[in-house]
């Protein structure tokens, strides 16, 4: 191992080990969430700080219905990485409420959370390990040809065709091994045989190239179905599957509504960003 990487594995220690921390203050309920249907959200005047006196979200008031998928843009450092955060319950807010299926977060159970909400972040964490135990996490009970049936489903069999050993390969630390699409392709993997009642996924912000990009938008597309998504995007086009839209400004909520109607509005950030044309956007 050489200085830099062992100041990557420290990175991630030091990261692992501060949710820890976060997780371990957090108390949690007995309420259950029922998994055969696709999660309700709502937040209620939300008000979230990392640290006493920054605001980082502010009286965030937004509802996801069971089912829809909901499109959230805004500038780097505008709060959408912190509002997913929020629904995973890393953190606890300052005042005001969160609630899944019309309970209060706070009195769920930490299980029921992590079981019913895949969260796919924008710095996927890959494991010194084999490909099969980066997608399994060292779950003995997923079988082989049931990954592999995902890799096909999903549209991913090209990439699995070009492994020099199949579920065997090892990949290195970091995402020395992989590039940040293709990371953010295991964890796709990773958390399709979860199935999910909500998938977050908060798009990689580094460029991925065009073939990395087409692979994640139709996997996306089989991901979504039947489910409630929250879709973190940096790409005016990954928000076309959005029913739903909410553009964050400094915490704060600017724009929030059906996708169809702030398109259709002339006087909406939405519709003007749509019209410069721009590929990429606020970042
Ligand atoms: N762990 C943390 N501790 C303290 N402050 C944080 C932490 N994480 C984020 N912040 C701050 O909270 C604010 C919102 O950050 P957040 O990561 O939610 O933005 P974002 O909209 O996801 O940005 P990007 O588009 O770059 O991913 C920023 O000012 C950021 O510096
Ligand atoms: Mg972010």
């Amino acid at each position: 191992m050489n200085i830099q990487e062992l100041q990557v594995a420290g990175a991630s220690f030091v990261r692992v080990n501060d949710l820890f921390m976060t997780k371990s203050s957090l108390k949690y309920g007995e309420e259950t969430l029922d998994s055969s249907k696709p999660l309700h959200i709502k937040f209620n005047n939300v008000d979230f700080q990392y640290k006493e006196g920054i605001d980082v979200l502010k009286d965030v008031s937004i509802q996801v219905d069971g089912g829809r998928t909901l499109g959230v843009l805004g500038h780097t450092g505008s709060g959408k990485t912190s509002l997913a955060r929020l629904i995973v319950r890393m953190y606890d807010i300052k005042s005001g409420e969160i609630l899944l299926n019309n309970k209060n977060i706070t009195l769920i159970r930490e299980e029921e959370i992590a079981k019913n909400i895949a969260y796919i972040t924008q710095d996927v964490q890959i494991l010194t390990a084999t490909v099969r135990d980066n997608i399994t996490l060292f779950n003995k009970d997923i079988k082989d040809e049931d990954i592999i049936k995902i890799i096909y489903e999903l549209g991913f069999q090209d990439w699995y065709e070009s492994l020099s050993n199949g579920l065997d390969t090892y990949l290195e630390l970091g995402s020395k091994s992989l590039s940040s699409g293709e990371a953010q392709l295991l964890s796709f993997i990773r958390v399709f045989h979860k199935k999910p009642t909500l998938i977050i996924f908060d798009e990689a912000t580094s460029r991925v190239d065009s073939a990395t990009e087409q692979l994640i938008d139709s996997a996306l597309d089989k991901l979504l179905k039947n489910r409630t998504c929250i879709i973190i995007a940096h790409r005016l086009s990954t928000l076309n599957r959005a029913q739903d839209i909410l553009l964050l400004e400094n915490g704060k909520v600017v724009e929030f509504g059906e996708r169809k109607t702030l398109l259709e509005d002339e006087s909406t950030k939405y519709h003007q960003l749509l019209q410069r044309g721009v590929e990429e956007v606020l970042v």
